[in-house]
């Protein structure tokens, strides 16, 4: 069985990969380059990929020998899960192992937005830090405010139970309600509309799919309070990039916390990375030591699992379940 992993995962997984069959790994600390995955696909029983590597119909289509394919990631929009089900190839990934690191993220990215971090840090490495100011820097509060959260799966959930810490109220929005997520959690379900007008800040952890991208759009940040924060911990394509820009800039909203970026990576000179009120980091969400071993685990799981003809540990709901997953975010 020949496994072939498109950039060299953390912890034990090329160890437990080795075990299961023939393994060809992309050594370079570059993402493989789409010719490279060309050719190999073809020769593949698995593949197991990353989340910038795109999955998509030509590049399924020449892989005649495919059993499985693990991404090592939750989301799986670079993976055309429609082809997959079509061929009965069953598709990996790895949920519930990251979502409370990633929750970290998103809750440090709204701490840093409201609170200034990022206008702070440079004022100080600038040499301006002189006297205490009473008016410096002044930000907004997350304690006892009003929470909004786009998404109320397993990282959405996760950052509602930090939220009760901090005495926040917690609003959600989602196609489904949750009824007993809300009783656990004092949250309330309302419409989009109703989330981004009554927030003070609100968390994107929604799947990049044909209905979410773009959902962050010029009238939903005009529609969001002057002193409120956003964070995107999803994808980057769900938030509208030049019109987050003008947001940030006009003061529409007071700031943004970005671990997501459309496009990804952006070029160097790309606007949002030079806003003093954009806290932006390289899609962090789940990098800890612990957790992305214990993805890459998980994803070597699904693997021996899929070349075995067995159930995948953590196996992504077919596509007509109104799961994750979709065919135009392949588009782009
Ligand atoms: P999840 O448990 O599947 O939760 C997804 C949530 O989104 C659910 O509440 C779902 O509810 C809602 N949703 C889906 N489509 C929607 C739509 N069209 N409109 C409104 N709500 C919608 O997934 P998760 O584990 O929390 O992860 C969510 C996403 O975050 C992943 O897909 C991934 O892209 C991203 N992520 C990023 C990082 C990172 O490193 N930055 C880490 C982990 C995850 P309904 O089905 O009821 O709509
Ligand atoms: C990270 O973004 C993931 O989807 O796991
Ligand atoms: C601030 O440091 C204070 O003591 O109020």
């Amino acid at each position: 069985m020949r496994i072939v992993v498109t950039r060299r995962p953390p912890g034990d997984a090329l160890d437990m990969l080795r075990s299961a069959g023939q393994v060809w790994v992309w050594k370079e600390d570059t993402p493989i380059p789409r010719h490279v995955l060309e050719e190999q696909a073809p020769r593949a029983n698995a593949l197991y990929t990353m989340l910038n590597d795109r999955v998509d119909r030509p590049l399924i289509d020449t892989a005649k020998r495919l059993v499985v394919i693990s991404n090592m990631a939750v989301g799986v929009d670079n993976i055309d899960l429609v082809v997959c089900h079509e061929r009965g190839i069953p598709v990996g990934h790895t949920p519930d192992v990251l979502t409370e690191t990633t929750a970290d993220t998103a809750f440090g990215l709204m701490l840093a937005a409201a609170r200034r971090f990022r206008g702070g840090l440079e004022y100080v490495r600038r040499g301006k830090w002189d006297e205490w100011e009473p008016r410096l820097l002044l930000g907004h509060d997350v304690y006892g405010s009003t929470l909004g959260l786009i998404g109320f799966g397993r990282v959405g959930r996760a950052v509602a139970r930090r939220a009760t810490g901090f005495r926040m109220s917690v609003l959600y929005a989602a196609r489904h309600r949750q009824a007993l997520a809300e009783a656990d959690l004092g949250a309330h379900y309302v419409t989009l509309p109703e989330l981004l007008r009554e927030s003070d800040h609100v968390i994107v952890a929604v799947p990049l799919t044909e209905e979410t991208r773009g959902m962050i759009d010029a009238a939903a940040l005009r529609a969001m309070k002057h002193t409120a924060t956003l964070v995107n911990i999803a994808r980057g394509p769900i938030v509208d990039s030049e019109a987050l820009i003008v947001a940030l800039r006009t003061g529409e909203i007071a700031a943004a916390g970005i671990d997501v970026i459309d496009p990804e990576p952006p070029p160097p000179d790309h606007t949002l990375l030079h806003l003093e009120n954009c806290f932006v980091i390289p899609h962090l969400g789940s990098s800890t030591e612990r957790t992305r071993a214990a993805m890459a685990e998980l994803a070597a799981e699904n693997v021996i699992a899929g070349l075995r003809g067995e159930p995948l540990p953590a196996e992504v709901p077919p596509p007509s379940s109104g799961g994750v997953g979709n065919r135009r975010s392949l588009a782009g």
